[in-house]
């Protein structure tokens, strides 16, 4: 169980880590409210499976975040149910784009400009917007975090592959947002603390035409992941803002 507490927001909560990440904190009797977001929240049997044992303590919210004025109108909703949060965990990430039938790029002829600018929109600019929309909420004197589900494929140190163009490419610019964000509110939200995360490779949708070459042992259940990177948050301050952790608590070069 994991020990967070007071007012939560899940974004990316319909499936995968951000699902099991909402079912955690329901279990943990310090977690007042989850606030759980995805493009269609309703039509997610899990959530709404969730929220009908909940108590009223889970509420659903429609965000898109490639969207402004969606994430805008999300954070107006979320104030009317609570004037701060203690957290938010952004989840939404996106790999491949099965509707379109593109996969990561192997080699550089593949590069998409549509598979481009989808894969920005959601990996970069979808934490960027979620910041400039929910700072306001979180910038408060109790101790609060904004956490963004990176990878370490996302890393331009660690990366020795290549490939995956436009995947890694996001996740970088969202590692600098991490980055300049903590920056920020080390000046202007002293008890906000900003960081980027990496769940190991995970068994969901996103990683599912993936998991052939996985080594036994290394395919993580979200359950575990949702616990072991809420356990991270949970053991993180101030110090730590603006810094790069996987789910073992391991810092992760950017
Ligand atoms: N799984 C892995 O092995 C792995 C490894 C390294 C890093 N990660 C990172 O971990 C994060 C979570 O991955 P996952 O495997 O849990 O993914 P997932 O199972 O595919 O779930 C993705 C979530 O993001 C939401 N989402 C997608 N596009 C969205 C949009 N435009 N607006 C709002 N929500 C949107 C989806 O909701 P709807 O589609 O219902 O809106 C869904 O809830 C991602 O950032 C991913 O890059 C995953």
């Amino acid at each position: 169980m994991t020990n967070m507490q007071g007012n939560i927001l899940i974004q990316g909560a319909s499936r995968g880590i951000g699902l099991a990440m909402v079912e955690q904190l329901l279990e943990s009797p310090d977690v007042e409210l989850v606030i759980a977001t995805s493009r269609d929240p309703e039509g997610s049997d899990a959530l709404t499976e969730l929220r009908g044992r909940a108590n009223g303590r889970l509420v659903l919210v429609p965000m898109d975040v490639t969207d402004d004025g969606s994430i805008a109108r999300c954070a107006e909703t979320v104030r009317g149910h609570t004037d701060s949060l203690d957290g938010v965990i952004n989840t939404a990430g996106i790999l491949h784009d099965a509707e379109r039938g593109l996969g990561p790029e192997k080699r550089i002829e593949q590069l998409d400009p549509g598979a481009l600018e989808a894969s920005f929109r959601v990996n970069a600019f979808g934490p960027m917007l979620m910041g400039k929309h929910f700072f306001a909420l979180l910038r408060h004197k109790r101790p609060a975090f904004f956490a963004s589900l990176s990878a370490r494929v996302g890393s331009i140190e660690d990366n020795h592959l290549g490939g995956w163009y436009s995947y890694r490419a996001s996740k970088a610019a969202q590692n600098q947002f991490t980055r300049t964000f903590a920056v920020e509110a080390a000046r202007r939200a002293r008890s906000l603390r900003v960081l980027a995360l990496h769940p190991g490779t995970t068994d969901t949708d996103l990683s599912a035409p993936f998991q052939r070459n996985v080594p036994e042992g290394k395919l993580f259940s979200t359950a575990f992941v949702a616990e072991r990177l809420l356990d991270v948050i949970a053991n993180t301050d101030v110090s730590d803002s603006g810094s790069f952790l996987d789910w073992d608590h391991q810092s992760i070069p950017w």
